[in-house]
């Protein structure tokens, strides 16, 4: 492709966060009927009650959160809403608990957040953050929506398609505010690319590359330590190694099949490479750079997806593979093709250097020219024909935060950019691209009826076996 470069913009600054309460942490003294960090840490926690100064505070504009899952991306979530009423934390890990405890001053706290619904009346609390491990999630979630709350869940929004479909759903009938943390899609850079896309400035995009450059999962050690994976591991491990101090091990497994602990699977992002766990890179990097795609060519369901990659282990993901997407015709809108790229998988562009090879981008192919941006830049790539382009004005305002968006919505009922009502349907796409892989299928999928016509072995991938005394569907 012969080129010329148009212009590119810089990355927007990332939106600020509202500060955290300064207020000293009282010592706890009740805790609660189960005891939020257990008899052997009721001394001296420096938790939930709630110190005279914030009780004196009018705290009637502020929204009662709770947040489960304090540490990893949980601690940057629980700074954003730090502005809010905290009342409630919850965190399989009691070293997390407490310096999440020890933030918000006033919360009441819990290790296992089905306590937390129990204990908890609905009237005590107005909405809910998820941070947990991907396994999680929907259980985490959906009884917060059950019960009509608010929820901000990080992406992937679920473990695989069939709880997505059920949060989807069940987010509709709440009528609740919903965000997945897919917070990218707050930024400038993403609002720019999806007005040039929506505006035609590439004409009518019939292709699309995604790709990334992170390459963990299964592969060689050499690999592993050539591309600075986190982890080298092929299979699950016959030891194990000492659960860490205060980490309720069993809990944290929740739904998954149990196993001893061990160090190749915690924390995140280790776990994001084990099927029970998490669901790879595909499900975990899609999540932001689907996004873009799927916002500026409004897209849902695909028509097919084919997977490409070394034969599929029975507990890891791939560091790297690729996955085909086929769109149908929608509406006015064209076919298209859609294609994910990981680790050492790439566009044949990039391979032969005729754009630049950006270690991750997204790259839309339209009949007038082509569009490449990742996260904070993008570039127009015309032809030696196109000379005069124009700019459109900006359309899409800007955002004043991912959390923020959220937070506001609770209270005024603004819409959300990613509510489960678009995140849901992105999210199913990515595992879709997984559950080609794993099934080593050309997939027909038909979204409607949640069946694979075609590959009816296949629609296993769409959930999983879950624990007993963790189905999914004794709480749906
Ligand atoms: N939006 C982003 O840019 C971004 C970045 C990183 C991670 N994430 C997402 O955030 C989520 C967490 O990832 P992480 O890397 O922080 O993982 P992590 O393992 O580092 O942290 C998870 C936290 O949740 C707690 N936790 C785990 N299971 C729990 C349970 N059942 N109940 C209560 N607490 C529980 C853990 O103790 C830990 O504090 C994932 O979904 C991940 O994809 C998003």
């Amino acid at each position: 492709m012969r080129t010329r470069r148009i212009e590119s913009s810089p990355r927007a600054a990332s939106p600020s966060l509202v500060s955290a309460a300064t207020s000293p942490p009282a010592l706890d003294a009740a805790g609660s009927r189960r005891g939020f960090l257990g008899s052997s840490l009721a001394a001296g926690a420096a938790l939930f009650v709630t110190p005279t100064i914030i009780r004196a505070e009018n705290r009637a504009d502020k929204l009662r959160v709770a947040v489960i899952g304090c540490g990893g991306r949980g601690g940057g979530n629980l700074d954003s809403v730090m502005g809010e009423q905290i009342v409630a934390v919850c965190d399989v890990n009691e070293k997390t608990l407490r310096a999440a405890g020890q933030k918000a001053p006033g919360a009441k706290g819990w290790i296992d957040f089905r306590e937390l619904y129990d204990d908890l009346k609905p009237s005590a609390y107005d909405a809910v953050v998820v941070s947990t491990t991907e396994h999680t999630h929907a259980f985490a979630t959906l009884p917060a929506l059950l019960n009509k709350k608010h929820v901000y869940c990080e992406k992937p929004l679920t473990h695989n398609v069939r709880e997505a479909r059920v949060i989807t759903e069940a987010a509709q009938r709440a009528g609740v505010a919903t965000q997945m943390g897919t917070q990218i899609h707050a930024e400038a850079n993403y609002r720019r690319v999806v007005e040039l896309v929506k505006g035609g400035a590439i004409g009518t995009v019939n292709e699309v590359h995604c790709w990334v450059g992170r390459a963990w999962g299964l592969q060689s050690p050499e690999d592993a330590q050539k591309y600075g994976d986190i982890v080298a591991v092929q299979d699950r491990p016959v030891g194990s190694t000492p659960i860490p101090e205060g980490l309720a091990w069993d809990l944290w497994l929740g739904p998954a099949p149990a196993r001893p602990f061990h160090e190749v699977y915690w924390p995140g992002p280790k776990w994001y490479r084990w099927w029970d766990f998490g669901s790879g890179t595909m499900s975990d990097l899609g999540s932001h750079w689907i996004d873009l795609p799927f916002w500026a060519l409004d897209l849902d369901a695909p028509k097919t997806i084919e997977a490409f990659g070394p034969p599929p282990h029975l507990e890891l993901a791939p560091a790297s593979m690729h996955v085909r997407y086929e769109y149908g015709s929608r509406g006015a809108r064209a076919p298209l093709s859609l294609t994910w790229y990981q680790g050492k998988d790439k566009p044949q562009a990039w391979e032969e250097a005729t754009i630049p090879r950006w270690d991750s981008g997204c790259l839309f192919v339209g009949t007038e020219g082509s569009l490449l941006a990742d996260y904070g830049k993008h570039l127009l790539l015309f032809g030696p024909d196109v000379r005069d382009f124009k700019r459109p004005a900006e359309s899409i305002p800007p955002s004043i935060g991912h959390h923020a968006e959220w937070v506001q919505a609770c209270k005024t009922g603004t819409p959300t950019t990613c509510p489960f009502g678009y995140s849901g349907p992105l999210t199913e796409a990515n595992h879709l691209g997984n559950v080609a892989y794993r099934s080593g299928k050309k997939l027909e999928w038909d979204a409607a009826a949640m069946k694979i016509p075609n590959a009816p072995e296949a629609e296993k991938f769409l959930t999983r076996e879950y624990r007993q005394g963790w189905e999914f569907d004794r709480i749906t």
